[in-house]
């Protein structure tokens, strides 16, 4: 085993060589792990002590991850031999970006609070704990499964932040206020919103009954009305405090690659996901003027509960990958990043702009062999 290797090399990873000479190790040790690119922060975050540790971990277990510990979709990466076709590869046969939000000293969101709605599960869990590794105060709303919440705010603690489980559904109006309430009462204040609470309720256009099209529309859209008219009230009362960001609040709605893809079974979901690309741009031309910067992310295909059926077989997730340029499903890290980097001063110069975090899915992948 290459482990000597592998821990000399990461002996100097502050210097400028270090990225060259971890993964010279890994290689020499017989296996490929991707680093993904990104910004300056969340690179450092990447080659920090957590990471590194995590990285000689799979050099020395290499199957760790088995089936029965814990949701196979939450697994660290497997290891695929050099000459492994990593494209496609397969079910659970990808290699992958960190799946792990390490501990860093960056901390790009000190001082700030948070309230990022539907964060007990998927994307919204991965972004509320992300927020507070980045040093944010964070309250985890939720809507079902009290239980998980509680566990996002356990691991907000153990960043060293605070954090509280608000149960609210963001489709009701005396809810919503009653968060945001809730958050001034706890933490004094709100600077930064993920509306990000979702779901789908799937079904063929001819079929598709009042209350289906209803629930999606009121929870995905009228939800980050909602969220985003409270929170934009909260920053104009307080507006900028210089110490703590340039801006005086910042949103981010969660939108969706269908924001711009048109989905057959899906009319009511992709309405509103175009709905909230409108919203987003509309609010964020209105209040950029008090400094409050309004923006999304439209992730595509993230492994999370809301998508299993479209990869949880070989199969499916063979046929998901056709629509995948970059050749691999998402994590909901990979989301999380973005967030944090969306709602730090490291972005204050973007405004009204959704970030697609899709591997390539809206660069319509059809068109590489044909047209
Ligand atoms: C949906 C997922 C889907 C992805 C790509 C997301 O907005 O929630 O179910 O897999 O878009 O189609």
């Amino acid at each position: 085993m290459k482990f000597n290797t592998l821990s000399s090399a990461l002996k100097g990873k502050n210097n400028p060589t270090s990225k060259q000479r971890v993964a010279n190790a890994i290689r020499t040790a017989g296996i490929a792990i991707s680093f993904d690119t990104g910004s300056a922060p969340a690179d450092r975050a990447r080659y920090s002590p957590t990471l590194i540790r995590w990285s000689a971990n799979l050099v020395r277990e290499p199957r760790s991850h088995s089936r029965s510990r814990t949701a196979w979709w939450r697994k660290k990466p497997e290891l695929l031999p050099l000459n492994s076709v990593v494209p496609g590869a397969g079910f659970g046969r990808q290699t992958r970006c960190s799946s792990e939000l390490p501990m860093s000293d960056h901390k790009p969101l000190a001082r700030q609070k948070a309230i990022v709605t539907g964060a007990n599960s998927g994307i919204g869990e991965s972004v509320a704990i992300a927020l507070g590794l980045a040093g944010a105060d964070v309250v985890v709303n939720y809507v079902e499964n009290e239980d998980a919440a509680n566990g996002v705010v356990d691991r907000i603690h153990q960043a060293g932040c605070k954090a509280v489980a608000h149960r609210a559904d963001v489709s009701a109006q005396d809810q919503v206020e009653d968060m945001f309430e809730r958050a001034v009462r706890e933490f004094g204040t709100i600077d930064i919103l993920v509306a990000n609470a979702g779901l789908q309720r799937d079904c063929a256009f001819a079929e598709m009954s009042l209350e289906k099209w209803n629930k999606v529309l009121e929870v995905n859209l009228t939800g980050q009305f909602l969220c985003a008219q409270a929170a934009t009230r909260e920053f104009l009362r307080r507006g900028v405090v210089p110490s703590v960001s340039c801006a005086a609040g910042k949103i981010i709605c969660m939108s969706s690659v269908h924001q711009e893809i048109p989905w057959a079974g899906h009319a009511n979901y992709a309405t509103s996901k175009g709905g909230i690309k409108l919203l987003m741009e509309s609010i964020a031309q209105e209040l950029a003027p008090k400094r409050i910067r309004v923006n999304g992310i439209a992730p595509g295909a993230i492994r999370t509960p809301i998508n299993t059926a479209a990869w949880n077989t070989p199969e499916a997730l063979k046929n998901l990958l056709t629509l995948i340029p970059y050749g691999r499903i998402g994590l909901p890290e990979d989301v999380a990043r973005a967030a944090v980097w969306l709602a730090s001063d490291e972005s204050d110069y973007v405004v009204g702009t959704t970030l697609f975090v899709d591997g390539g899915m809206t660069l319509f992948p059809g068109f590489a062999t044909n047209g």
